[in-house]
């Protein structure tokens, strides 16, 4: 895709070509304003005001675009979104109005993926003006994010191992003068045994790791944000059929959203000592994998009995919890795929939140409101813990009956985070299925606008 940094720019009365924005309501207003012959031209386009309608009106020797809007006196994320995919590439200034939030939208929209096509011909850069000079570092910060979530998901398992994704913790380090540790082999078997049982079974350049970063001033309050960071899951020896495997590609895409949160926080320098943990895997079938019925010693000491191998996620995320609580962190906010019953419960577009206090719920919940990046709440419920209760270990790690899977592991990831820690989840699908306008098919971040701003409003900018 085209540099997001260069796709909103000040307003200096730069040459533009003019959006006017209307609503069913507005048009025949609007119509008013205009030549017939520009009237008779909307109406060939069936131009009607609705949501996502794009006309092009002439005028003179140029053009203007309208654009149809639900509301043009309060913007969403994505009502710009679809200009910005189907205007021709140029500048372009509201005619009326501040985009606001939709400067993310104008950004998304330009996004594609494009690094396997080998006719690429990128369509050229759609720049928006905006009097809101003040606001296009914001949106444009949180657009990147966003788009690094998708290549990070899109790019495939072979080029988008452990071993890539902590070369993009590396980048993210250079960029920000950060800390990046990498603990790997005898280490990680030592030290985080269920990361390295279940990476263990991996080629060799695929090996597990656990990633590391640290930033800040130690002085100020820790966030620990952490990311399952599962490369490829074939489940295992419990191994997935054709149709479940097929896009576990984006099985890192808790990674993703950790990573691209740890750059927001950074890039924003918020007054937090930020402790970024990425748990890297491929969850591979050889002679060397784990097993059903392993008891594994987790860092925390805790057994776990492996029900089904396919259950990776939270042994991974179990060891780096644990490893995040070691920090006496202020809050810890963990994104992870980490299960199906998540999206049977609440379908593909809306991320499963899970949280130990209800205050911190809230503010995420406001924050997924108002950020146009909505999530639901589940609960973490206390009578679901035996479900985990194993005849021969601490626990398993997948129940026995299929009930509240979504929840179930929660409350497994809930025994390795420290007492009394405030801690947010979420089991997020990151992949849109139905492309619309901002938001392409593959890979997207879900809940990754809500923890920002929920997490810029705690700690003070
Ligand atoms: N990565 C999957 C979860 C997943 C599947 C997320 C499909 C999004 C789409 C996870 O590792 C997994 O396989 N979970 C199992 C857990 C079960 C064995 C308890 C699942 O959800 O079926
Ligand atoms: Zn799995
Ligand atoms: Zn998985």
């Amino acid at each position: 895709m085209s540099k997001p940094k260069a796709l909103i720019q000040p307003d200096r009365g730069q040459d533009a070509i003019a959006i006017h924005l209307v609503n069913k309501d507005g048009l025949e207003a609007f119509a008013k304003t205009l030549t017939a012959g520009q009237r008779a031209s909307l109406a060939g386009q069936k131009f009607e005001g609705g949501g996502y309608q794009v006309g092009i009106v002439p005028d003179g020797e140029t053009w203007f675009a309208v654009g149809g809007v639900a509301n043009p006196e309060s913007l969403s994320s994505w009502c710009l979104a679809k200009l910005a995919e189907e205007l021709p590439e140029g500048t372009y200034r509201l005619a009326t109005g501040d985009a606001g939030p939709a400067m993310f939208g104008w950004i998304t929209g330009q996004y594609r993926f494009a690094r396997y096509k080998s006719d690429d011909k990128p369509a050229g850069a759609r720049v928006l003006l905006t009097a809101q000079a003040g606001q296009i570092d914001g949106y444009t910060a949180e657009a990147e994010a966003e788009c690094l979530v998708r290549d990070l998901v899109n790019t495939p398992a072979e080029d988008m191992g452990p071993a890539a994704l902590e070369a993009e913790c590396e980048r993210l380090a250079k960029a920000h003068k950060a800390e990046l540790a990498v603990v790997r082999g005898d280490a990680l078997e030592q030290g985080y045994p269920m990361i390295h049982a279940v990476g263990r079974a991996a080629a060799r350049h695929h090996a597990p790791r656990l990633l590391h970063l640290t930033w800040g001033d130690p002085a100020h309050p820790v966030l620990a944000v952490v990311g399952k960071g599962v490369c490829f899951d074939s489940g295992g020896l419990n191994i997935k059929p054709g149709a479940g495997m097929r896009l576990m590609k984006k099985d890192m895409g808790g990674a993703g959203h950790a990573l691209a949160l740890a750059g927001l926080v950074m890039g924003a320098r918020l007054k937090v000592r930020l402790h970024l943990l990425i748990p890297a895997v491929e969850n591979a079938i050889s002679g060397g994998a784990f097993r059903p019925g392993d008891v594994l010693k987790s860092r925390k000491g805790l057994t776990v009995e492996i029900d089904n191998t396919d259950a990776e996620g939270r042994l991974i995320l179990g060891d780096a919890l644990t490893r995040a609580s070691e920090e006496n962190p202020d809050l810890i906010v963990d994104f992870a795929t980490l299960t199906g019953a998540a999206r049977v419960a609440l379908g593909p577009d809306l991320p499963a939140m899970m949280a130990r206090q209800d205050d911190t719920a809230e503010a995420f919940l406001a924050a997924a409101k108002t950020n146009d990046d909505a999530a639901w709440r589940l609960p973490l419920h206390e009578a679901y813990r035996e479900y985990l209760s194993s005849d021969i270990a601490d626990m398993v790690n997948s129940a026995s009956n299929p009930f509240a899977g979504a929840s179930v592991a929660g409350l497994f990831l809930d025994r390795f985070v420290g007492e009394g820690i405030d801690w947010v989840h979420f089991d997020t699908f990151a992949w849109n299925v139905a492309p619309r306008p901002g938001r392409s098919r593959g890979g997207r971040g879900m809940g990754l606008r809500a923890s920002w701003h929920a997490i810029r409003a705690r700690y003070g900018q």
